[in-house]
């Protein structure tokens, strides 16, 4: 894979749809004041779009999305619509005081979902991509056309209905890996063939939005950046329908932490990202999973014995972020029955003690047999032990 000469700078946009692809996780949903509190977080975060809702599905939605975009201070305010006139001026209405409003239409494009969800043919798809894009053109200046199953659209019609939502007036093309199905190879071509086959491509931004059903879809996600792509849509923590989205950190952290293979920069403060995941977890009660990239109560956090020396001696040698770029107070090494004499000896002095050589070792053999029968051993544990110790001495 190499990257593309596409003339893009090297600004990549983040598109945040927690709100609408992550509120359709099942189980996921949002209160209203839930909604907007998350919206708050996303633009002190710095995201440049939050797609806030489907304005059309619900009264519910709709108000969400306007209260969003009354209040949101600096990214652009989404909602989406499919390709009819009703959700489009529904989008448009909730958007409306937005400091920059945009409305996403989308349809499906591909044969399977062409025949069997739409029930419509390659002709009638082309005639709603030009008319629903140039009526949300009508309405914002901000118009983000999707071509729902790219990945699985055949490349010539692909092509040209792209093409045709450019001519019609769309700011940003979006093209969703929707059923997670690319390979980042694939990806990378596909980005690559719209650039090199689409005229006027250059007057759009181009978009990822890549679902992970097969845990590709930051690494996909990021084959369309390297391909020329420069919006990435995501999620705080990968939430998502089915197995979820890209996950907003993961790319983030990504791009900055190998910018020596991956040039580009975001306007997103990383040190929020820990808060983030946090209140988005709360508000769905979708809980994290401990080895969660960048987020997860283990992200930062050493048990063995060989990596605890290691941290010790220089934190380089087992970590590639450090635990506060993205909000994380401090390295945890864990006290368990894999850790060695010099986390030992580093926990006892961050607890204010500091045996002779013999007591230590007693209490180190003490520790080891305690850390066999039990899954952590926390700082009362130690303090026991080593209080135990000095009254034994
Ligand atoms: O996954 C998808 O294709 C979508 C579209 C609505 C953009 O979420
Ligand atoms: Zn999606």
């Amino acid at each position: 894979m190499t990257t593309n000469n596409a003339g893009q700078n090297n600004r990549v946009r983040i598109f945040d749809t927690t709100l609408r692809d992550g509120e359709q996780s099942p189980g996921a949903a949002m209160t209203f004041e839930e909604k907007l509190e998350v919206a708050d977080l996303l633009d002190n975060l710095g995201v440049d779009v939050i797609e806030a809702g489907f304005p059309i599905a619900s009264v519910g939605d709709f108000e969400a999305v306007s209260e969003i975009a009354r209040r949101v201070k600096n990214a652009s305010v989404c909602g989406l619509a499919r390709a009819g006139f009703k959700d489009i001026d529904r989008a448009g209405e909730a958007v409306r005081n937005a400091k920059r409003p945009r409305i996403h239409t989308f349809i499906s494009t591909s044969p399977v979902h062409m025949k069997h969800k739409l029930n419509m043919g390659a002709n009638a798809v082309l005639d709603a991509v030009g008319a629903s894009v140039s009526h949300a053109r009508n309405l914002v200046e901000e118009v983000q056309w999707s071509a729902e199953d790219a990945t699985r659209t055949e490349h010539d019609f692909l092509c040209r209905c792209v093409e045709l939502a450019i001519r019609s007036g769309a700011t940003t093309i979006n093209i969703p890996d929707t059923v997670g199905y690319a390979t980042p190879q694939e990806f990378f071509e596909l980005i690559a063939m719209l650039f090199n086959r689409v005229p006027n491509i250059d007057k759009a931004v181009i978009a990822t939005h890549c679902h992970n059903d097969l845990g590709l879809a930051v690494a996909n996600s990021l084959a369309g950046v390297l391909a020329g792509a420069r919006q990435v849509e995501c999620t705080i923590n990968g939430i998502g329908e089915r197995a979820g989205n890209a996950a907003l950190e993961e790319i983030v952290m990504a791009l900055r932490v190998r910018r020596d293979r991956m040039p580009f920069e975001t306007g997103i403060d990383a040190k929020l990202l820990s808060k983030a995941s946090k209140l988005v977890s709360n508000v769905t009660g979708f809980p994290v999973q401990y080895n969660k990239a960048i987020v997860g109560k283990n992200a930062f956090s050493h048990e063995s014995g060989i990596h605890q020396d290691g941290m010790l001696k220089n934190v380089e040698t087992y970590e590639i972020i450090r635990p506060e770029d993205v909000g994380v107070s401090a390295t945890s090494l864990i006290l368990g029955k894999l850790s060695g004499r010099h986390a030992f000896k580093d926990k006892l002095s961050q607890l204010g003690y500091e045996l002779a050589d013999a007591a230590f070792e007693d209490a180190f053999r003490r520790f080891k047999a305690l850390a066999d029968k039990k899954k952590s051993v926390f700082d009362d544990d130690i303090v026991a032990l080593v209080d135990d110790e000095i009254i034994r001495a």
